[in-house]
């Protein structure tokens, strides 16, 4: 019988009940069973809530009954908990970002490497429905080749619902790498590696005002760029527009747009795994496809899911820390080309993701 891998997850705040609400799909892969968090309330808690044993994160990382780690801490200690949860000998899954910055980001890969272990970070909602269903499109050829696209994230920031949103304006936060990552990670599974990026990359407010009922009326320093636009070039040879804000009030344009040599795609927003997907052909105009895939619920989780079916069957995770790394060498180009006026060569590269089958039954990945 194929062994369940056991996961301990590090980090017990907002996110973390999506992921352990949603777990139970892939019981037959793996089992949350530990939980742990620098504030002990947090994960005493969580523990309750879903019937896990709460620990401290010394004994979590030392037990030898758990395979994988979850960390969902803040950004700023994504790096440190991934080291450790590597040192400890099991392989682990990060919250988006990855890394702060590159040299964190190959460290993280290079022991990982050294230890024969697996890394990975979300986003996974790629593997949702709505976005496998637009890479099916495109991979059987129905918009032609890739031209050129689009992704637009404009909002007013996190502050107005996060019951403690201070770390998204701080190193590690900004719109890049906290709302860039799904737009960036759903388009390299779309079209394969980037090449080059220009961009341009400002902040509108100095500090911003909670408005969340937690805080309501902290003020909140913002340490990190809040508006980028720029273009993203394709080894494939698309050419995508990208807008990623937290200074934009209201904005009307839809999340992703493909647009190929033989038709268009509206890709669904990449913060969620349904639909809808619309596909422009000449013939028919735009029509409203239905979804070839499963996962359409929340199932933020599922990238810790693959990683531990990965485990078992000796493939590749698709939410693998190398198609993180890669994304976020994108997303700090922004700022790189902003500050140097020029475009910036993208040195990292990563395999496409493979796409997940059509008619896989539910906590199934391949
Ligand atoms: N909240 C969301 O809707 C959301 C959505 C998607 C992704 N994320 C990502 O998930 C991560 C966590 O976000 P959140 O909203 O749950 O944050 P949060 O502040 O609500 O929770 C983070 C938890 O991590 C704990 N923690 C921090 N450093 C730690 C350390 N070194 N060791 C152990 N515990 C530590 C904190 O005590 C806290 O309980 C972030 O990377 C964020 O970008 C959040």
């Amino acid at each position: 019988m194929r062994k369940v891998m056991n996961v301990g997850l590090i980090g017990c705040g907002n996110i973390s009940g999506a992921y352990l609400g949603a777990a139970p799909v892939f019981s037959e892969i793996m089992k949350i069973t530990r939980c742990a968090d620098l504030n002990r309330e947090a994960a005493d808690a969580k523990a309750k809530e879903f019937g896990l044993k709460s620990v401290s994160v010394d004994d979590i990382l030392s037990d030898p009954e758990i395979d994988i780690i979850l960390n969902l801490t803040i950004p700023a200690a994504h790096a440190e908990v991934n080291l450790k949860a590597l040192t400890a000998g099991k392989h682990v899954h990060c919250e988006k970002p990855f890394a702060l910055n590159r040299e964190e980001g190959k460290k993280i890969l290079q022991f990982a490497a050294k230890k024969k272990l697996k890394t990975g970070c979300a986003p996974d909602t790629f593997l949702g429905g709505g976005i496998q269903t637009c890479r099916k499109i495109i991979d059987d050829g129905w918009i032609g080749r890739p031209v050129a696209g689009t992704a637009f994230m404009m909002c007013p920031g996190h502050e107005r619902w996060h019951p403690n949103p201070g770390f998204y304006y701080l190193p590690g936060g900004g719109t890049m790498l906290d709302m860039g990552t799904y737009y960036l990670t759903a388009l390299v599974n779309l079209l394969g590696p980037v090449r080059r990026v220009c961009g341009s990359s400002s902040a509108a407010y100095k500090e911003r005002i909670a408005t969340s009922k937690e805080l309501y009326g902290k003020k909140l320093p913002v340490k990190v760029q809040t508006h980028h636009a720029g273009v993203v070039d394709f080894e494939c040879g698309a050419i995508v527009t990208v807008v990623m804000s937290f200074d934009v009030q209201a904005g009307g344009h839809g999340p992703i747009e493909i647009y190929g040599t033989d038709g268009s795609i509206k890709v669904p927003d990449p913060n969620g795994f349904c639909g809808p997907v619309s596909l422009f052909k000449k013939e028919s105009g735009w029509r409203d496809m239905p979804l070839s895939h499963i996962y359409t619920d929340n199932m933020r989780v599922i990238g810790v899911a693959d990683m531990a079916s990965a485990i078992c069957s000796g493939r590749e995770n698709r939410c693998s820390g190398e198609l993180a790394y890669h994304v976020l060498d994108v997303m700090l180009a922004f700022e790189d080309s902003s500050r140097s006026g020029r475009h910036i060569e993208i040195k990292s590269s990563c395999r496409q993701p493979v796409a997940l089958p059509t008619g896989l039954l539910k906590g199934h990945l391949y």
